[in-house]
């Protein structure tokens, strides 16, 4: 049975993992809008992925008998001016997200619960990985984006993205 509070943070987690689905839709809205396909593509690849971990943790509090809840998700609000802004948001937004897993880690070991620590190692893990990748996202953008030759290589570079659903994911 999985200690109150800690369930609560992992049922939490699952509206911040949806938010982070829609935020990503939102920012491939906005580069749809701009007629750059590519990056509105990896941006829709990304949500798959945040969709995927909030099925996760919904999963592992179901098979820890827990009744999950849903809350409303938040509306994107963010404005971008350039096209750089939803990379920048995007590095903030993961860090954002680390920041969460790890505060749950952190009541998972402080109330020795080993089955929670062992399921958010997956996400730790991922979270390193999803911020390399931001950053790397603007490390690109920044070299290459620089003229309209530039952004149509990069863009058709993101075009080629594909999403492949975690079959290494955290035991539940
Ligand atoms: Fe689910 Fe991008 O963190």
């Amino acid at each position: 049975m999985l200690d109150k509070k800690i369930a609560e943070m992992l049922n939490e987690q699952i509206n911040k993992e949806l938010y982070s689905a829609y935020l990503y839709l939102d920012f491939a809205n906005y580069y749809a809008d701009e007629g750059l396909d590519g990056f509105a593509h990896w941006y829709e690849v990304q949500a798959q992925e945040e969709r995927d971990h909030a099925l996760m943790f919904r999963r592992y509090l179901l098979n820890n008998g827990h009744r999950v809840t849903f809350g409303a998700i938040d509306r994107p609000d963010k404005v971008f001016k350039v096209h750089l802004d939803p990379l920048k948001a995007g590095a903030e937004h993961e860090r954002y997200v680390t920041k969460l897993i790890t505060e749950i880690y952190h009541e998972a070991a402080g109330q020795k619960d080993y089955r929670t620590m062992q399921f958010l190692d997956w996400f730790i893990k991922e979270q390193g990985e999803e911020e390399t990748n931001a950053d790397d996202m603007i490390k690109k953008y920044t070299l290459f984006a620089g003229d309209a030759k530039g952004l149509y290589a990069l863009n058709q570079e993101l075009l080629g993205r594909v999403y492949a659903p975690s079959t290494t994911g955290p035991s539940v």
